[in-house]
């Protein structure tokens, strides 16, 4: 079991907070993992903020828990760990000598987290006011949200700043797709089995696509969205994590440092993609009115209420990665709001078989696919060609293998991102949070896109509720692939 330990919530009273990671501690008490002494401290702007902050909690968790997770007799006992206190993250005042009072009150030793729930341009100045102040002790940590910066000198910039106050084995920058209990599935999947990673590779697969399609628009968003776009949003952090998983060697042993080195190796094999590269090989979109499900859903502009703005809100991108194992696969990478389902999936699709026997009496073969689906269920599928028993024809055809991983275990156990980091962060365990050297590398890749979407272009327009431009589909039509579409 975990020792006690404090974990100071910057921005307590954010969407991030409130949506997320308040819940994730009270699955965290539900589930006895949340040790006695143990604080949560949330912190506000105001001293009213901070007096109505257990009511405002309350509400929080009513309306983000699931139903039968929300009780009136857990909830009593989580309030006790709260402890709201009042900050000013941009000015060194007294309200953080208050704060100090407190921490001091517990054992210098005990585990202190402080998760920076604010906007990056701001982690800087109050990492250097904790430190002004004295409030980082040996068993401090930091835990910072993505998306560090908006380009590779911004991320620096703010990566820089903070390490003037924390070491690196201090600072837990997340990544919550890391956190999804079917993404460290991913790993268990290749490395405890002999049956694919030993055709995990250019010799046995055609392609992979990795695809987080939303129905989700802008939500509360617009500001942070705008300036964003999905390839910041998404493509740099969650959809890369997910690349670096899929393709990385296997980790000598299953600790930080040899995950974080073999992913970083993925990141340098990664082909840039500069200049024209950008146009030939990645599609933006952004989505116009549509029907989503059966109700017809605004466009980008109306959602933003601006005229025009080029921010993208569908990224397609064919990569290459190029090293021994996996040259010449296209490894194709998308995601989307507004799209026609909410998905994120895997799909490893494999060679066609060396020579057809049934050429004559049967016709093309389809070539046998793994799809690994993280959300909305976790599946795993895996399609082998088959004889129809029911005839004496030789007929063949695509059957699926479905494992329901959700079904397999039915315990009542929330899987839970924010809960496994925040609990990981207070363990002081980083092994699924990125360091520096990632970010550094996912930015190199990702900038030479930026610079060329600023000079020229704009996105290709999509219906929401579709499965994104037509440009995708043509990108991939190239190499004589089609995308896979759930349902
Ligand atoms: C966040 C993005 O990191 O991930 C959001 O900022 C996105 O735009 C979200 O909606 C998706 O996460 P999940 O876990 O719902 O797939």
């Amino acid at each position: 079991m975990l020792n006690p330990f404090d974990i100071i919530i910057f921005g307590g009273g954010g969407d991030l907070a409130l949506r997320k990671l308040l819940p994730a501690m009270y699955r965290a008490y539900q589930e006895g993992n949340l040790p006695e002494g143990s604080r949560i401290l949330p912190t506000v702007r105001e001293e009213t903020q901070r007096a109505e902050y257990i009511e405002t909690a309350h509400k929080a968790l009513k309306e983000f828990l699931a139903k039968d997770e929300f009780n009136a007799k857990d909830w009593k006992a989580f309030a006790t760990f709260l402890v709201p206190v009042v900050s000013n993250v941009t000015a060194p005042d007294d309200n953080w000598d208050v704060l100090k009072g407190i921490l001091d009150e517990h054992d210098s030793t005990k585990s202190r987290v402080f998760y920076l729930s604010l906007p990056p341009a701001v982690y800087g100045t109050c990492c250097e006011i904790l430190s002004v102040k004295n409030l980082i002790t040996p068993t401090s940590r930091v835990v910072v949200e993505k998306p560090i910066g908006y380009c590779g000198e911004s991320a620096e910039a703010i990566n820089g700043k903070i390490a003037e106050y924390f070491s690196e084995e201090q600072i837990f920058r997340i990544d919550h797709y890391l956190g999804k209990e079917t993404v460290q599935n991913l790993m268990a999947l290749r490395f405890s089995n002999s049956l694919f990673e030993n055709m995990w590779d250019a010799k046995s697969i055609d392609n992979i696509q990795i695809s987080i399609s939303e129905t989700v628009g802008l939500e509360t968003r617009a500001g942070f969205y705008d300036k964003a776009g999905a390839l910041r949003d998404m493509v740099q952090n969650h959809l890369l994590q997910l690349l670096c998983l899929v393709a990385m060697e296997s980790p000598h042993k299953l600790n930080a440092n040899s995950i974080r080195n073999e992913k970083l190796k993925v990141l340098e094999a990664l082909r840039p993609l500069i200049g024209s590269d950008v146009d030939k090989n990645i599609i933006r979109g952004q989505y116009v009115p549509g029907d989503l499900n059966g109700k017809i859903v605004p466009g980008y502009l109306e959602e933003l209420n601006e005229g025009s703005s080029k921010t993208e809100t569908f990224v397609g991108i064919r990569a290459h990665i190029d090293n021994w194992r996996w040259a010449g696969v296209p490894f194709y990478l998308r995601t989307g709001k507004r799209m026609a389902k909410r998905c994120a999936e895997i799909v490893v699709q494999y060679k066609k078989v060396s020579h057809n026997v049934y050429e004559d009496s049967v016709g093309e073969i389809e070539p046998n696919r793994l799809v690994i689906r993280l959300q909305p269920e976790e599946t795993i599928q895996l399609t082998l060609m088959s004889k129809r028993l029911d005839n004496l024809e030789m007929q063949l055809e695509p059957v699926t293998m479905n494992i329901e991983l959700s079904q397999a275990y039915s315990n009542g156990f929330h899987s839970d991102a924010y809960k496994r980091l925040m609990l990981d962060a207070a363990a002081n365990n980083p092994s699924l949070f990125i360091h520096r050297d990632e970010v550094r590398q996912a930015w190199k890749w990702i900038d030479p896109i930026i610079d060329r979407w600023q000079e020229k272009g704009k996105p290709a327009l999509y219906r929401a509720g579709s499965w994104g431009p037509e440009d995708a589909d043509e990108l991939l039509a190239e190499n004589n692939h089609v995308w896979f579409n759930t349902g």
